[in-house]
């Protein structure tokens, strides 16, 4: 048994170079931030000690999944009060008790029991870090103070509750808590320092309604090994994947949204295996006073006409009025949101045949406390007159409409959101699932240090794959650092608004010029913190400050090593500028069609990580973007002949009804554009697939495909349908040398049957004229890297 111990230990040794772990942390004894000791389950499933969050000097007393990616913690000790990277210990003093001291010797944290008696901290297996006496017993124990998880065999009881995180890449506790209510049903509320409010078990019905009982008041859940979650309230779930042998969380996420997690053996990734609410909008507090949850077709917060967002990167501030609030003391008039309705503070509530749309008008009127009021047409009218509006949620469902109260000559446009989306390539609206974590973007993103595996919070394990295996690149690049902090900082650096002087003065007013392209002209530039930048000027851009702050920010968030990073913008007067990072061995297109062409394991990398970062952008965790435009010339190489995908979220920058703009907005270049940009079917990612497959063909034949003359309506043999039909010919006649036929006769020879084979599926499945026979980019990404390794050439 101790041997197996030891084996365990010696392999979480070479695991992390310099690194001890031990079983037990006995009375007297201590653990410093630098020692780089930690304490691990028998099992090895557990690992406790100072964890730090990327990128700062910020350290918490944690436990973690010793496999998962990332390490993901459970719990922390001081999750509100993060201690320095220097001098900071934990220690089990003389008097029983473990403690946590900051640098200057102050106490951030100890353990409530004192006993003289206790020997030693261990952590079990379930993950529970205990203090035990000699005997044995159990004297203090971290799963009496859960943190925002819930591990199985852990106990919720009365007076304990689990706190979500503040936002992600951060421990600091949130809003949302689950726990028990004095009713003993086990309840989600949303605790802001404005409002409280329950939402869930769903609060527009009762308590039997939704399945619950208050009858038991024992006020106890528990997650099962088996992945049972069960509350005395009657309140049953299974994760998906139920059974034994999977490691699993019940995790209160900074969404607001309660989750069971399972652990993928195999890869170290969370799969979600359910979830307590399907429609992100149904949290509460997630938009903030006055604003509105809207399904968009992805959840969205919008402020109400008249009313304008506090912070636009944190909607949990919600929104303030546009007019003087004495205003409203005077002459006032109502605009309709239909569909809209504001959760609670009715101060009048009239469910009555009789009761008129005037007659409620005439009530908010009369009372200057009433904000608004709601209108039901729902068998009769209902009258609900609003003293404070939060928690607005629009819904096709909701029956009636709010009337907001406004200054009488107050000019208001209701949002362009009303009218549903008017940009193509804006998302793929059929293919979201509502309720799917992608709400994680609009709930606080003031974040500052994203960090792995809470950057996508609760995402699919596909969508982490990518950003895992980007990071396993910079690691692997890096040797893996003690700390990832040096590979963080790299993708981290903040997205920041410059000055139209600033960038005037950073590329010397605009002198050189990189490129031009239909969005517009890109300038090289160096910033005053001497990074070297491109500096696109948009060309025609008519979005207002406000939608194009709330765009960019989306894309300044995309944040992958195989697309170009945006670092900032500039929007003064109608100076529309983006700062890109930049990338310093042109586009695909000049290492490809030139004399100067890429060797064959290049040229499967490129091919590999463009996919990467396409599918980052199909599928990623904060928006859903399709690119539109996938051609060589927007294929950036790096040093290191890496792939960069530049221009991409550009779609959505210039507006189809724009001045001047009677040429519809379609993006694309042709020979790389899908057939149903022409043929006026649903754009969804799938033209980046077809676009995809057009690049992919060309690097293995290494002659462009894609530019024939201009009457493609002939388009029956155009150089790509030949060669897509002549490959699929050899193939078809089981010739065993087809590929070395196909590929480009200037690697002479020189590349892998397997890849070349590989690529060339892939490149014909991506170009078929119906979309829904193309693979998609996550499968694409897994197929290529199935055969990444492959070394004959
Ligand atoms: C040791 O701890 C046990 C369990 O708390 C307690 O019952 C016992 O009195 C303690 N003994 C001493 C000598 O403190
Ligand atoms: C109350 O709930 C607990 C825990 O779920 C259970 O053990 C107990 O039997 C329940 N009591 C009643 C009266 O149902
Ligand atoms: C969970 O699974 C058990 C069977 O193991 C079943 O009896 C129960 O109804 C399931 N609960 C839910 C909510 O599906
Ligand atoms: C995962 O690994 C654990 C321990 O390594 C094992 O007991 C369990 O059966 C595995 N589960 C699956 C689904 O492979
Ligand atoms: C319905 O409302 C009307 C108008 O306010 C009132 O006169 C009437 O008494 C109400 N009826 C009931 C049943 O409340
Ligand atoms: C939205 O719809 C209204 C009328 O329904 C119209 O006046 C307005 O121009 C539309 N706005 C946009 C951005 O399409």
């Amino acid at each position: 048994m101790r041997s197996i111990l030891f084996v365990l230990i010696t392999l979480s040794l070479l695991h992390s170079a310099n690194s001890k772990s031990m079983l037990h942390l006995r009375k007297g004894a201590s653990i410093s931030v630098e020692s780089n000791t930690f304490i691990i389950s028998p099992d090895n499933s557990f690992t406790c000690g100072f964890y730090a969050m990327p990128g700062s000097n910020a350290y918490w007393f944690a436990t973690w999944f010793t496999n998962s990616k990332g390490k993901t913690v459970v719990w922390t000790a001081n999750r509100d009060k993060p201690v320095n990277s220097q001098g900071s210990r934990i220690a089990i003093h003389r008097d029983g008790t473990m403690v946590l001291t900051d640098v200057d010797g102050s106490i951030v944290w100890q353990t409530d029991v004192r006993a003289t008696n206790i020997s030693a901290a261990e952590l079990l297996n379930t993950g529970n870090l205990v203090l035990k006496n000699s005997q044995g017993d159990i004297l203090w124990q971290s799963f009496d103070v859960p943190t925002d998880n819930l591990l199985p065999s852990q106990i919720l009881t009365k007076d304990k509750r689990l706190i979500s995180s503040l936002r992600k890449g951060s421990f600091e506790s949130g809003h949302f808590n689950l726990y028990f209510g004095s009713d003993n049903v086990l309840t989600l509320i949303s605790d802001t320092p404005e409002t409280s409010s329950v939402y869930w078990p769903y609060p527009g019905v009762g308590i039997y309604e939704n399945g619950r009982t208050n009858y038991n008041s024992s006020r106890r859940a528990v997650l099962d090994d088996m992945g049972t979650f069960q509350a005395s309230d009657h309140f049953q779930a299974n994760a998906s994947d139920k059974g034994f042998g999977i490691k699993r969380r019940l995790t209160l996420d900074n969404d607001g949204n309660l989750r069971i997690y399972s652990l993928i053996n195999s890869t170290g990734l969370w799969t979600i295996t359910w979830q307590a609410i399907s429609q992100p909008c149904q949290v509460h507090g997630v938009c903030g006073r006055y604003a509105i949850c809207v399904y968009a077709p992805k959840p969205k917060c919008i402020c109400p006409p008249g009313y304008e967002v506090n912070n636009p990167s944190d909607w949990s501030a919600g929104c303030k009025p546009a007019f003087r609030e004495s205003l409203l003391n005077s002459l006032v008039k109502f605009v309709e949101v239909s569909r809209l309705d504001y959760f609670g503070f009715d101060f009048y509530y009239k469910d009555n045949f009789s009761f008129t749309l005037e007659a409620c008008r005439e009530l908010c009127l009369g009372d200057s406390r009433c904000k608004a009021f709601t209108y039901k047409t729902w068998g009769s009218g209902r009258c609900y007159v609003k003293s404070e509006l939060f928690n607005g949620l629009m819904s096709p469902d909701f029956p009636g409409s709010t009337y907001i109260k406004l200054p009488n000559k107050m000019q208001v446009s209701k949002p362009s959101i009303f009218n549903g989306s008017s940009t193509i390539c804006e998302s793929r609206e059929a293919e979201i699932l509502v309720g799917s974590p992608s709400m994680y973007d609009f709930i606080r993103t003031k974040v500052r240090w994203v960090y792995i595996y809470s950057f996508c919070g609760a995402l699919g394990a596909i969508e982490l794959i990518f950003i895992v295996v980007g990071w396993w690149y910079l690691f692997r690049k890096h040797g893996f650092p003690a700390s990832v902090e040096a590979g963080y900082r790299m993708i981290s650096s903040q997205f920041q608004r410059f000055s139209y002087g600033e960038l005037k003065k950073a590329t010397n007013n605009f002198r050189e010029e990189l490129g031009r392209g239909g969005s517009g002209i890109v300038y090289k530039g160096v910033l005053a913190d001497d990074r070297v930048v491109a500096v696109k000027r948009l060309g025609n851009v008519f979005q207002g400050q406000d939608e194009f702050w709330a765009e960019i920010r989306t894309i300044g968030k995309i944040n992958h090593m195989n697309l170009v990073r945006m670092w900032g913008f500039c929007s003064e007067g109608r100076q529309r500028l983006l700062v890109y990072e930049y990338v310093n061995n042109l586009s695909l297109d000049k290492h490809l069609f030139n004399s100067n062409f890429l060797g064959w394991k290049q040229r499967f990398a490129v091919a590999l990580g463009t996919a990467k970062g396409l599918a980052y952008l199909h599928d990623e965790c904060l928006e859903w973007v399709i690119h539109c435009d996938v051609k060589p010339e927007n294929i950036l190489l790096d040093g290191e002949l890496q792939p960069k995908i530049a221009d991409f979220g550009l779609a959505k920058l210039s507006r189809r009804d724009g001045p001047g703009s009677e040429i519809s907005n379609i993006r694309g270049t042709k020979g790389y554009m899908a057939p149903e940009w022409a043929l006026n079917h649903p754009i969804t990612a799938k033209v980046d697939v077809y676009s995809y497959g057009v690049v992919v063909l060309e690097m293995i034949k290494g002659i462009k495909l894609s530019n024939w003359a201009a009457d493609d309506t002939d388009d029956q043999e155009n150089p790509l349908k030949r060669f897509s039909r002549m490959v699929k010919e050899k193939i078809q006649c089981g010739n065993s040398y087809w590929v070395d036929s196909i590929v480009d006769p200037r690697l002479d020879g020189r590349f892998s049957r397997k890849q070349a084979a590989t690529l060339v599926e892939i490149g014909l499945s991506s170009v078929e004229e119906n979309s829904r026979k193309r693979p998609m980019m996550a499968s694409i990404v897994q197929t290529l890297m199935e055969c990444e390794d492959e070394t004959e050439i």
